[in-house]
């Protein structure tokens, strides 16, 4: 039987890396095949993506080159799917639909938005279920205030913005997004995950 294709999305310290990878853990418990991947990936593509951050890439090359990751991923996820493997991927579409769209003006938001949804028509592999990990943008920022990049406040600001496309984009889709509170204990959102993902398994 094909495998299932679950997206763990939500802004910069939501915790999903941790709960994605707690998730993997007990389905494989259960017995069910399960492998994680992420994105930007680890190949050379992902590479180029942490490069074009290096070099202080603009928005859209952001976006062409995160396609360029996700359009590679999605025949190694085809593959495993192909092979009964649950696919758990932490980041795809969702990331770059919030993200890149916080990236260019207010006004703009919307129809950068839907030019994202249309570039990826030709080639998008569309989840069976997205966990969609929310946190208020305090949080988030709080959980990664270790971490180098822009002053507190443009962080702020950008994640806010990131937090209200997820919303937007979880309000739009109900049936694939499901929002999972993540202000609680690892372990009661692992277990909120894991319903969900019962319910498609
Ligand atoms: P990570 O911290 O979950 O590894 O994600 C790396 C950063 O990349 C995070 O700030 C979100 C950003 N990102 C995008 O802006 N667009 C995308 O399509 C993806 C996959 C990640």
């Amino acid at each position: 039987m094909r495998g299932r294709f679950v997206t763990f999305e939500g802004i910069d310290g939501c915790g999903k890396t941790t709960v994605s990878k707690k998730v993997l853990g007990r389905l494989r418990k259960r017995k069910v095949r399960a492998v994680w991947t992420c994105e930007p990936t680890r190949t050379w593509l992902g590479n180029a993506v942490r490069r074009g951050w290096a070099e202080g890439a603009g928005v859209f090359t952001e976006a062409f080159l995160f396609m360029a990751d996700r359009s590679e991923h999605v025949d190694e996820i085809c593959a495993r799917m192909g092979k009964g493997q649950t696919v758990l991927c932490d980041r795809y579409l969702d990331s770059t639909l919030a993200y890149q769209a916080a990236g260019v003006d207010e006004d703009l938001t919307a129809g950068m938005m839907d030019w994202l949804r249309r570039a990826h028509l030709p080639f998008l592999l569309l989840p069976d279920l997205t966990i969609y990990i929310r946190v208020r943008p305090e949080l988030g920022l709080s959980r990664i205030s270790g971490r180098k990049g822009r002053t507190k406040f443009e962080r702020l600001a950008f994640l806010g913005r990131v937090a209200r496309n997820y919303d937007a984009l979880a309000a739009a889709e109900p049936q694939r997004m499901k929002v999972v509170d993540g202000s609680g204990p690892l372990d009661g959102v692992v277990e909120l995950c894991l319903a969900e993902i019962g319910k498609i398994l």
